[in-house]
């Protein structure tokens, strides 16, 4: 496994024309979420590429930017048993170096969900990920379900700006209770981590419903969101059900629509979703 720091360095490695190449880009930290999505891409690829960064122009000046869980020594070693090809961990000068203001602004959808408890959030990664695209210049790139709303700027940022990538979503991996492995997960104690089996269990609720023929929208979430509203140690910042591409609310579920869910137990903010199906 090649370890690369610099973006120059990396831009030396040359591929012959036919060899497919994937791409998972990630913050590090990494669990089994993120090598579900290494091992579709060693599954699919003859070269599997994997970016570690931070990303900071994705954190409010409130978040965790500074806090955010870093072990490069295990990335490293996880990486390396599911046989990857490459790594790059580029810095933050090289990736964003003085006078760096070219950004990719992706209007409404970065304002929704989301985009309103994270203010400039989703333009952060549409810029990062137009990078990482641009640097790698991956066949296909590889990202998770469980960060609904990225995918669909990836998804219009690929589309919209003609980058020409495959764009390959993976299914969200839960822990054994359901909770979407996350590593915001990492600060939460034994109880909150009780306490965020909730989201899970209030998901699978709904869409159990939703199959026994409830299509209403508002009378599933308001069913919802009264339970959680009971318990007294979760903040509700959303939750609702959307069409997958613009994230706009529906009054009648129908195949594909998303059940999207935010909140904060302690001071963590977790997120997850399902899809209707
Ligand atoms: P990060 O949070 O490190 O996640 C990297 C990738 O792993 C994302 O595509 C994310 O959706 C996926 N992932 C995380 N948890 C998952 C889970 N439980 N199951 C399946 N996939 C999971 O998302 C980012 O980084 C950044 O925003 C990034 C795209 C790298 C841009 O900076």
């Amino acid at each position: 496994m090649q370890i690369i720091e610099s973006i120059e360095d990396f831009r030396k490695i040359s591929h012959k024309k036919e060899t497919k190449v994937g791409l998972v880009p990630t913050m590090g930290a990494l669990h089994e979420g993120h090598l579900s999505l290494v091992r579709a891409a060693r599954r699919e690829n003859d070269i599997v590429l994997v970016t570690i960064f931070v990303n900071p122009t994705q954190f409010g000046p409130e978040e965790d930017f500074l806090q955010y869980p870093r072990n490069i020594e295990r990335d490293l070693d996880l990486l390396k048993k599911e046989d990857v090809d490459i790594v790059l961990i580029p810095t933050v000068d090289e990736m964003y170096p003085d006078g760096f203001s070219t950004t990719v602004n992706i209007g409404k959808l970065s304002e929704k969900f989301e985009g309103q408890f994270r203010p400039g959030h989703f333009n952060g990664v549409a810029t990062v990920v137009t990078k990482l695209l641009s640097i790698c210049r991956p066949n296909v790139a590889y990202f998770g379900a469980k960060d609904a709303q990225q995918c669909a700027v990836i998804n219009k940022i690929n589309k919209e700006l003609n980058l020409g990538v495959e764009i390959s979503i993976q299914p969200t991996v839960r822990d054994e209770n359901g909770l979407a492995l996350s590593s915001r997960n990492y600060y939460l104690s034994d109880s909150e981590k009780t306490t965020a089996n909730l989201i899970f269990h209030t998901l699978n609720k709904m869409h159990k419903s939703w199959k026994n023929g409830i299509t209403n929208s508002k009378i599933l979430t308001n069913q919802a969101i009264s339970t959680l509203q009971s318990d007294k140690s979760i903040e509700l910042h959303y939750l609702a059900i959307v069409d997958s591409e613009h994230f706009e609310e529906v009054d009648t579920l129908k195949y594909d629509n998303l059940i999207i869910i935010a909140v904060k137990i302690g001071s963590t903010r977790l997120i997850d979703n399902i899809t209707l199906t």
